[in-house]
């Protein structure tokens, strides 16, 4: 049995400045994708082709089109996990791809996770320097600052002006279970802030019994250890159970989850997330009446 669910944030796409066709085209070429990966390769190609696709388009909050943090640069955070190993890089600048710089993180080094400019030149090894700045995430980031302090430090304060998500996530499972997450995490972050995603058993796990990614406000996924959490109480509870549970106060959230045996989930408090779900080569992905 070969399965592969991505995501690509959950909110309210009645908000967007664009169609929810692009959303959904995007996540169906993802897992597309990342089904073909997983037929010639394993989990792990598999959720690390879907990932790169989302990072690629830049409807989405990674890679090329990540938001810009308070001082107007993309610092990426992305992580895999694979067969109990890992890989992760936070608060990482100008790479085309933070995904797969995780994965040499973990297949090259004895090391589970480099940041900032360590991870940067890390990842010079393999791949061009590369600005992922878009013009429309630059046009945001000027009308938005103006509303917010430079240099303060309550991020929360402010939330309501761009509560806008995106991160993007793939899990995978052909006998081996695979996560990867990569974000640019929070609009106006703090430089230095490190959020859900790179951080094994809060926004990614891979573990015996399951894989999971999650999207929504990374502090509050961090604080409940969601992902592991999730991870332990399967199979008596279900994602969306897990979820009412674990983040009834944060309703930013949703999640994608496979289980060893096979089982896909997804679940989210938002109004809409963006999913598609690759199964034995048909594709289906979520449908948004607006
Ligand atoms: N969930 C993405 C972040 O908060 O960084």
């Amino acid at each position: 049995m070969k399965k592969v669910i991505v995501h690509g944030g959950a909110g309210d796409f009645s908000k967007s400045d664009h169609d929810i066709t692009e959303y959904k085209e995007g996540v169906e070429n993802a897992v597309q994708a990342g089904y073909d990966a997983l037929v010639t390769g394993n989990a792990l190609d598999a959720v690390v082709h879907a990932v790169s696709s989302l990072e690629d388009n830049p409807l989405f909050n990674a890679g090329t089109g990540a938001v810009l943090n308070v001082e107007g640069e993309v610092e990426a955070d992305a992580m895999v996990m694979f067969q109990g190993r890992m890989g992760a890089v936070g608060a990482l600048r100008n790479m085309r791809n933070p995904v797969q710089v995780a994965r040499l993180v973990m297949d090259e080094t004895d090391h589970v996770f480099l940041v900032g400019e360590g991870a940067y030149s890390f990842g010079r090894r393999w791949f061009d320097h590369y600005d992922p700045v878009t013009e429309e995430r630059r046009e945001k980031f000027e009308e938005l600052k103006s509303h917010f302090l430079r240099g303060d430090t309550r991020w929360k304060k402010n939330a309501h002006l761009y509560s806008e998500h995106g991160t993007v996530g793939a899990v995978a499972f052909d006998g081996d279970l695979a996560a990867a997450t990569s974000t640019g995490g929070i609009w106006l972050k703090l430089k230095g802030r490190i959020g859900d995603s790179p951080l094994a058993g809060c926004g990614t796990y891979a573990g015996e019994k399951a894989a999971l990614s999650a999207t929504g406000i990374g502090e509050n996924i961090v604080r409940s250890v969601f992902s592991k959490s999730v991870h332990d109480l399967l199979p008596e509870f279900s994602l969306e159970k897990a979820l009412k549970m674990m983040l009834a106060h944060s309703p930013e959230t949703g999640a994608i989850a496979i289980d060893s045996g096979g089982t896909v989930e997804y679940a989210f408090n938002t109004n809409n997330m963006a999913w598609a779900i690759c199964d034995r080569g048909n594709v289906s992905s979520f449908e948004v009446n607006i």
